[in-house]
């Protein structure tokens, strides 16, 4: 397989508004993120994946665009950026933007001029309908409850909202919107920038008629699939690869609600006409997601390791995997996959990082992640922020689908804002985030986890990290070797192999709190080995092996 960059790479995503406050308003903003570039060099990572920066009314906490060329003035200013970028650039780490195209915001000049007039040179760039018997075009539900459609009285038509009603859809399908994309893209590949990560890229393209979708438990269809991966994604992205793309040295991974193994395939084929990788959900998926996220059911082990196997095989040597357990959509995955209780949570947040950081793929560490933080207590509905917990309880326990304190607990164990509180840096008065009030409550427990206390103590989750990091630059087999699951059907252990030429890595996690037993797999019995990594720091590769409680170790033959 062809060597680059972005195969050997570890992306860090940095959600600007939770990571450090450098003028106490309680946001965080760039000259917060550029004060911390060698906390982000000591960790060791290649990329900065930065959620969106953009101007926006903030609606849905700057993924609603009013502006692609310029800063939100809560995040500072142009200049910021451009310094930002140059202390990232002078330590060899490179900045990847959130590209949110499938979408603006209601208040882009775009959409100002769309909404006059029905023959207004805009009109064309956002997807009008008339009304069907007096309601609204289709049965769509928006991703953010509610209808998918907005009734706009000046020209008595609706337009289309897979998201909240102040992102209004693109239409991808008008070739001046797409000329318009790709000139702010190379804008921003002009001023150096080294990559996009591209917001739900798979939906801009939709079914031609858009049918009713099937009705789910609020009472709206299912857009999904009339719009994941529809007639002319490909096409769209290959123009723009051409045009674009092509033409810088990038980091390119499309966020790709519906994807597919297939549809992946394409979208990050080897071949390079397309994107580098995708973000596919079927993991995320396993206790709800996309179909219905409102539950607090526990991933089995067996499904994870079915579905994340499927991704590891299927791709290789065809496309290239991106890996993931968080991100700011998502609860910390320590709170869920792993133990987040006093005495578990350091060495299950390093097996699940072990787990991950040793599959074929380019792995991505969202802030906080490397410190082991956890999902957050919030109290109330009062505590939340994000728009799509706040619909979705009044839209479920509005029609009696669940009552509030069940809701309430589903919002704690699966809510967005879980991953959106600020960066625990240290013990001080808000984790050291901020000298005002943060945007968000802090989760409490700052005073033991925080970014001081672990760069002090060797045995942290930060250093672990690291070492992951550092390992995956120093052995080309945990980039590039063959992925073999071994034990399918072991509800604990999730074990595998890498090979490169003569050499093999032996993977080996305990997803439980259970002492385990395993015997060392046939092929390495007698076999010269040694300790690549490991959470407890004291095992051998010996016949019979006993695992502790989420004891997770990788083996060198
Ligand atoms: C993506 C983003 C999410 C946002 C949505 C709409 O899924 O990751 O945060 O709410 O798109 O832009
Ligand atoms: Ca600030």
């Amino acid at each position: 397989m062809e060597r680059t960059w972005w195969k050997e790479a570890v992306v860090y995503q940095i959600y600007p508004r939770s990571f450090n406050d450098s003028n106490g308003d309680g946001i965080g903003d760039l000259n917060g993120i550029t004060e911390k570039m060698d906390y982000l060099k000591k960790l060791g990572i290649d990329v900065i994946w930065l959620s969106p920066v953009y101007e926006s009314p903030n609606d849905d906490n700057g993924y609603d665009i009013s502006n692609y060329r310029g800063i939100m003035k809560d995040f500072g200013t142009m200049e910021d950026f451009d310094r930002m970028l140059a202390a990232a650039h002078e330590r060899g780490i490179r900045i990847v933007m959130d590209l949110v195209v499938n979408h603006t915001s209601d208040e882009h000049p775009w959409f100002v001029e769309s909404r006059k007039s029905k023959d207004n040179p805009y009109r064309d760039y956002y997807i009008w309908r008339e009304g069907k018997n007096g309601k609204e075009p289709n049965n769509w539900g928006s991703c953010f409850s509610g209808s998918a459609w907005e009734y706009d009285g000046q020209t008595d038509m609706y337009f289309l909202h897979l998201f909240s009603r102040k992102q209004p859809d693109l239409n991808w399908d008008n070739p001046k919107v797409r000329d318009e994309v790709f000139d702010m893209m190379a804008w921003w590949c002009r001023k150096g920038i080294d990559g996009f990560r591209m917001d739900v890229i798979s939906l801009i393209s939709k079914v031609p008629g858009l049918p009713d979708g099937e009705v789910g438990k609020n009472g709206y269809g299912d857009y999904g699939p009339y719009v994941c991966n529809g007639p002319h994604v490909h096409e769209y992205l290959q123009e723009m690869n051409r045009r674009v793309l092509s033409r810088y040295d990038l980091l390119t991974v499309g966020e790709c609600s519906g994807v597919t193994v297939e549809e992946a395939k394409k979208y990050a084929s080897l071949d390079g006409k397309e994107l580098n990788m995708v973000f596919q959900f079927e993991h995320m998926d396993l206790d709800g997601g996309e179909t219905f996220k409102w539950n607090e059911r526990k991933i089995k082990l067996t499904e994870l390791k079915q579905v994340l196997t499927k991704w590891q095989t299927s791709l290789a040597g065809k496309a290239w995997n991106s890996l993931y357990w968080c991100n700011h959509d998502q609860p910390r995955m320590l709170s869920r996959m792993g133990n987040d209780s006093p005495e578990y949570r350091e060495v299950s947040a390093k097996m699940l990082a072990t787990c991950l950081h040793m599959m074929q793929g380019t792995p991505y560490v969202y802030q906080g992640e490397e410190l082991g933080m956890t999902n957050v207590p919030f109290r109330t509905l009062e505590d939340f922020r994000d728009i799509e917990s706040i619909n979705a309880y009044h839209e479920l326990v509005g029609q009696g689908v669940f009552d509030s304190d069940t809701m309430m607990r589903y919002l704690r164990y699966k809510s967005r804002d879980n991953a959106r509180t600020p960066m625990q840096w240290d013990d001080s008065e808000n984790a050291g985030f901020t000298e005002g009030t943060p945007w968000i409550m802090v989760n409490p427990n700052y005073t033991e986890i925080n970014a001081r206390e672990e760069l002090g103590r060797e045995d942290s989750v930060f250093y672990y990290y690291q070492k992951l990091i550092r390992l995956r630059h120093e052995n080309p087999v945990i980039v590039y070797g063959d992925y073999e699951l071994l034990m399918p059907e072991d509800e604990s252990l999730y074990v595998y192999t890498r090979t490169l030429d003569k050499e093999k890595l032996l993977v080996i996690c305990n997803f439980t709190e259970e002492i385990r037993e395993m015997e060392l797999p046939e092929e390495f019995k007698g076999r010269e080995g040694s300790v690549m990594i490991s959470n407890y720091g004291d095992i051998r590769p010996e016949e019979e092996l006993t695992l502790r409680a989420y004891e997770a170790v990788v083996f060198k033959f």
